[in-house]
């Protein structure tokens, strides 16, 4: 029979330090630096109704066009696997009135998405991203800080080389401006624009500039900047938002071609792109921006400012460098008894779980083979230190206890037992040795 492999796209993350830690160091950092600025994490479905994603990335982008994993449920309802998590936060927000009950809310999330692109490196069909909105706080000042927050969060997980591009969208009346201006640039061209772009001249013109179509290019050099569309309020936000992140230190380039790929973008938006090489052609560790009318578009009863961001997590773990992870320390219990007495066994097992309880990790080799399988096995599993326990010891209340990076074994009363491993903990945890 053949054997089944994961979908294309999608993959694995198997335990170990060179996936299952990292992941886990990551999303930690994620978690505590989000902590630190007041972040608290929000979990929304995987899978939302489609007229969401259609309503918000906006129906003339790729994700919604292309790369949506859209099917019918039982009931016939149109399901979509979340290719991102902006709308659904946004959604869960308005359901659960949350803006009734607290002027400006700061969420963040982490977890998988879907989007059905060409895989590649980077790029995946199944991906990850961790994210973090703020609603309810139209001020620069929160664009520069969150930015700041994404860009120190980088260099927290050792990413170093990495540039903030920012630009300014403007508010509805600077993207009707805009929209009129892209219009009439692309309009005289139609014919020679791709088929892509000249379906998107009406209904969006914007996405033409995000398109990579060689057909496009020379048309896109040419277009109208935004920075020229932009009304005088949507100027002065822009420029509040630059000077804080100067006041930040927070590095950044202004670049005026920046639109981004999702619809709901007003104001400020920006892209954090890897320089180091590591990422290839997908270079884009994560993006975001301001979406100041996304609320209402989703039936929020009034407007709210929101501005947030994502960060893909397989991009970071290629860009970040790869650190040894720490060695635990572990203790192994070995039985010296024979196959058949099941009582050594039971007290092995009740002194691995007494150390767990008291928080020590601890492992038994169950199958209960000789003494020399035991030990051989917890030497695979780098233990610190092995306790050797038979019907003597247990009658004793003493237990034999064997510190493997020396060979060094000493009797100990299990009274004292767990101070014991207490002081060799600390002391490897000095040393950094285990
Ligand atoms: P996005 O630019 O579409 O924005 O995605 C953010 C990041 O997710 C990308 O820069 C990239 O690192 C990662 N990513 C996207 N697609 C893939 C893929 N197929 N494979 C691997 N990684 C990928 C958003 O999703 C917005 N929701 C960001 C946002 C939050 N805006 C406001 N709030």
């Amino acid at each position: 029979m053949a054997t089944l492999q994961a979908v294309t796209g999608m993959n694995d993350l198997l335990p170990g330090d060179g996936q299952g830690a990292r992941w886990q160091r990551l999303e930690a950092a994620f978690r505590e630096t989000c902590g630190r600025y007041g972040f608290q994490e929000v979990r929304t479905p995987l899978c939302e109704y489609a007229e969401l994603f259609h309503r918000s990335v906006g129906e003339a982008t790729d994700i919604v066009e292309k790369e949506m994993y859209t099917f019918d449920d039982r009931g016939n309802r149109r399901l979509a696997l979340r290719p991102e998590g902006t709308a659904s936060a946004v959604r869960a927000a308005i359901e659960h009135s949350v803006l009734a009950r607290e002027t400006v809310v700061r969420w963040c999330y982490l977890g998988a998405m879907f989007r059905a692109e060409r895989p590649a490196k980077g790029r995946y069909r199944q991906f990850h991203q961790v994210g973090a909105e703020v609603y309810g706080d139209d001020s620069p000042a929160v664009d520069a800080e969150v930015i700041d927050l994404a860009s120190s969060f980088l260099q927290g997980i050792g990413i170093t080389k990495f540039t903030v591009r920012v630009n300014s969208l403007g508010g509805a009346e600077t993207r009707a401006r805009y929209r009129d201006a892209l219009i009439a640039h692309f309009a005289p061209h139609r014919d020679a624009l791709s088929p892509e772009s000249q379906s998107r001249l009406e209904r969006n013109p914007l996405r033409i500039l995000d398109s990579k179509d060689p057909r496009d290019l020379p048309f896109k050099a040419g277009a109208p900047s935004i920075v020229d569309a932009l009304t005088d309020e949507d100027r002065a936000h822009f420029e509040r938002v630059k000077e804080f992140l100067t006041a930040l230190g927070t590095p950044f380039v202004v670049d005026p071609s920046l639109v981004r790929g999702l619809d709901y973008y007003t104001r400020t938006v920006f892209e954090i792109v890897d320089t180091s090489g590591a990422l290839g052609a997908q270079d884009a560790l994560g993006g975001g921006g301001r979406y100041d009318q996304l609320f209402t578009e989703l039936g929020a009863p009034k407007p709210v400012p929101a501005f947030g961001f994502a960060l893909g997590i397989e991009r970071l773990l290629l860009a970040a460098p790869v650190t040894e992870e720490k060695k635990p320390f572990r203790v192994a219990v070995v039985a010296v008894a024979k196959p058949d007495e099941h009582a050594t066994h039971a007290g092995v097992l009740g002194l691995a779980r007494e150390l767990r309880t008291h928080g020590v990790e601890t492992v038994v080799d169950t199958r209960f083979g000789s003494m020399k399988s035991q030990m051989r096995r917890a030497n695979d599993l780098a233990a610190t230190v092995v306790l050797v326990l038979g019907s003597n010891e247990l009658a004793s209340g003493q237990v034999s206890m064997k510190l493997m990076a020396t060979g060094e074994q000493r009797s100990v009363a299990r009274a004292s037992l767990l101070d014991e491993l207490a002081q060799l903990q600390r002391a490897a945890a000095a040393t950094g040795a285990p």
